[in-house]
């Protein structure tokens, strides 16, 4: 494992620090840091007591848990283990009868700007008719599904669909490409498939059912029984008689109430893959009580979200943050939220603020990317910087996926937060299921940069390479020492790489989140990024070896190597370091075989896996055994002088053809 510790030193030097606003603090959830304390306190004494009593007041169960947390069969812990209840009972049937039953639950707006709108009682009644219609296509509890749709109401009514029946989904983004939804399909071993004819992002079309029928085409998934498909633009569509099905039709005549399924708590609730530093992306199984007990309860205490407030995640229903900020946590916690179907940028730069000001959003939840490529578009285009908007209704605005830099922080805290709204900088993981360090609104001084304290009842750590808890100021591995109910599972079908990658045994037991951190003197987390071979491009995960597994499935790949570089507007970016099958390429050809590799790749992987930089050598510098230098290829690749002794490179003229950009 690499330690960056470069990047974190002049965020280390920020010191500007902002207590919270009283207006905010006086009616908060948790309130004041006495209150925070408390929390902490009650889950240190006795966290048996402390979950237990959460889960009580937070689910609706309908067999009760005897027991809290079951270690014997540690790491792969169970929470809640002889409960039973429904997930989308917990998210829809619980609000029937109160006055949340005909609350706006969403309110959707297209990519045109089209705003559609539906109440709870709306949502429960077509959730359960769509699951009335799986449940007369044979479809039970235990079953899966691969979900492959646009942002729309009809994934959320997908996923607690497939929930309340009991079935597992696994939701694959709609930028992956065929292969990475069959990977999938056969990975889970579907044998249903939900996706849509087109999406619409950007005031462009862009076709979903193809890659779906091209993943099947491939091969072993005969699995698959039914395609239904979502009708989102009516644009052409092949069908395959008696496997596909239009979403409306399945519903056709399903009306009336679907018993919802009670499952073990332990029931995956969903596998969502993410990208390891090793092999093909993992399936992170999550379970069903212990995820949504903390996807509700992180709404109330970090979002602060009250009965009132309007809650918007811009965050798509194909990543973690879209299932536990978009689908799970705000509807169990009965939230009015804004779900949205198109770009940052498109009519103009200025969308997310005109959205914010049509709906008076209070809550807003985005990425650092999304906040860097719109501080970008300000400054070229005056007329969509967030001054031109009133954004009055804000209250509370986050930050997920990748580290905000304390210049994006100070623009989101002035421009868009006016000064008198808190950041809450989430640090989390598709493994963790729901937030772990964050500022909380009505507790929190803020440190630009920094993700402050831990959530009570989540005990991080920051140790070294024995598992030995570091000095304050001291670089080190990111920990979970105690388990939390959220925590992944396991990995989908292969239990023995998810100990072997989140406990390996120097970690003394210790969750291991593959991220370096610092803490400062007052105890706040600095994360430094990534510590292994994972990349974080957008916020979006990517690991080095599955682009280069995709680059050398190309004809023309002898052999790749793929690491990432800071960007100013990404975070990362993926640069990657070609040897060709034949000689070097020079000028216009060069520049031909860099596009087509670039293609090759959005191809194999998704869009957001295209290197930025592409650069041909004729061999790679490796050590004498054979191993590739990719610290010395991250130098090259951000134009750093070469301070490590090169001498044993068999020809070291080759850093200088790998330092020439396309
Ligand atoms: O490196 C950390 C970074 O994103 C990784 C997790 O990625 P993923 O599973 O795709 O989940 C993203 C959404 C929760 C982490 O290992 N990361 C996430 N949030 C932050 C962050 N890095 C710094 N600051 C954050 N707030």
């Amino acid at each position: 494992m690499r330690m960056a510790s470069t990047d974190i030193k002049s965020v280390l030097v920020e010191n500007r620090v902002f207590p919270p606003f009283a207006d905010i603090e006086k009616n908060a959830t948790i309130s004041g840091m006495q209150a925070y304390d408390d929390l902490v306190k009650e889950a240190q004494q006795d966290p048996n007591e402390f979950w237990g009593r959460l889960a009580k007041e937070h689910l609706n169960w309908t067999t009760p848990f005897t027991q809290v947390l079951d270690e014997s069969e540690a790491p792969f812990y169970k929470w809640f283990s002889d409960g039973e209840l429904n997930v989308s009972a917990n998210c829809l049937d619980r609000h029937l009868g109160t006055p949340t039953e005909n609350k706006t639950a969403i309110i959707f707006e297209t990519d045109d700007g089209k705003v559609l709108r539906v109440t709870y009682r709306e949502l429960y009644d077509r959730v359960c008719e769509f699951a009335n219609g799986l449940k007369a296509l044979g479809y039970k509890k235990g079953d899966r599904a691969i979900i492959y749709l646009p942002m729309s109401i009809e994934a959320v009514v997908a996923m607690q669909a497939c929930v309340r029946l009991g079935m597992i989904h696994s939701v694959v983004f709609g930028g992956f490409s065929s292969k990475s939804i069959h990977e999938r399909l056969v990975d889970v071993g579907a044998s249903l498939v939900i996706t849509a004819d087109e999406q619409m992002r950007g005031g462009k079309t862009i076709a979903l059912k193809p890659a779906v029928d091209e993943a099947i085409a491939t091969g072993g998934c005969q699995a698959v029984r039914h395609v239904v498909v979502y009708r989102r633009t009516g644009g052409n569509v092949q069908w395959h008689e008696g496997r596909d099905l239009w979403m409306h039709d399945v519903c056709q005549g399903q009306a009336g109430p679907c018993e919802p399924v009670p499952v073990n708590a332990e029931h995956p609730l969903f596998i969502l893959y993410t990208s390891g530093s090793t092999g093909k992306p993992k399936g992170v199984q999550h379970a069903s009580a212990g995820y949504l007990l903390w996807a509700s309860l992180t709404v109330k205490w970090a979002f602060d979200a009250k009965e009132s407030d309007v809650y918007w995640c811009t965050a798509d229903v194909g990543w973690i943050t879209g299932h536990t900020y978009i689908v799970y946590g705000p509807l169990a916690a009965g939230v009015t939220q804004v779900m949205f179907e198109g770009v940052p940028t498109y009519p103009n730069a200025g969308r997310f603020w005109e959205m914010i000001q049509r709906h008076e959003v209070s809550i807003f939840y985005t990425a650092p990317t999304a906040i860097r490529s719109l501080i970008k578009a300000a400054e070229a285009q005056p007329e969509c910087h967030p001054r031109k908007y009133d954004l009055n209704s804000l209250r509370i605005i986050g930050s997920v996926g990748e580290p905000i830099n304390p210049e994006a922080w100070m623009w989101y805290f002035k421009e868009v937060g006016r000064e008198r709204c808190p950041i809450l900088d989430t640090w989390w993981q598709t493994e963790t299921g729901g937030h772990m360090i964050t500022p909380l609104p009505g507790v929190t001084p803020l440190k630009p940069g920094s993700c402050t304290l831990p959530l009570p009842g989540i005990e991080m750590a920051i140790v070294d390479e024995t598992g030995t808890d570091v000095k304050s100021g001291t670089g080190g591995f990111l920990v979970v020492k105690r388990p939390w109910p959220a925590m992944i599972r396991t990995i989908w079908g292969d239990p023995e790489r998810f100990k072997k990658n989140y406990f390996p045994p120097e970690m003394k037991g210790y969750y291991l989140a593959g991220d370096g951190a610092q803490r400062d003197t007052d105890g706040y987390f600095w994360i430094m990024g990534r510590v292994d071979d994972v990349l974080n491009v957008s916020g979006h995960r990517l690991g080095t070896m599955e682009i280069e597994s995709a680059l050398v499935s190309h004809s023309l790949v002898a052999e790749a190597a793929v690491v990432g570089r800071p960007d100013d507007t990404t975070g990362e970016a993926i640069v990657a370091f070609v040897v060709l099958k034949r000689s070097l390429p020079e000028g216009d050809e060069a520049a031909k075989i860099a596009k087509e590799l670039r293609d090759w790749v959005a191809k194999e992987i998704g869009p957001i896996a295209k290197p930025k930089d592409i650069r041909f050598g004729e061999n790679l510098p490796k050590t004498r055994s054979g191993k590739i230098m990719r610290r010395l290829l991250r130098n090259v690749a951000r134009g750093e002088e070469i301070t490590q002794d090169v001498s044993t490179l068999e020809n070291p003229t080759i850093l200088d053809q790998l330092s020439q950009s396309v």
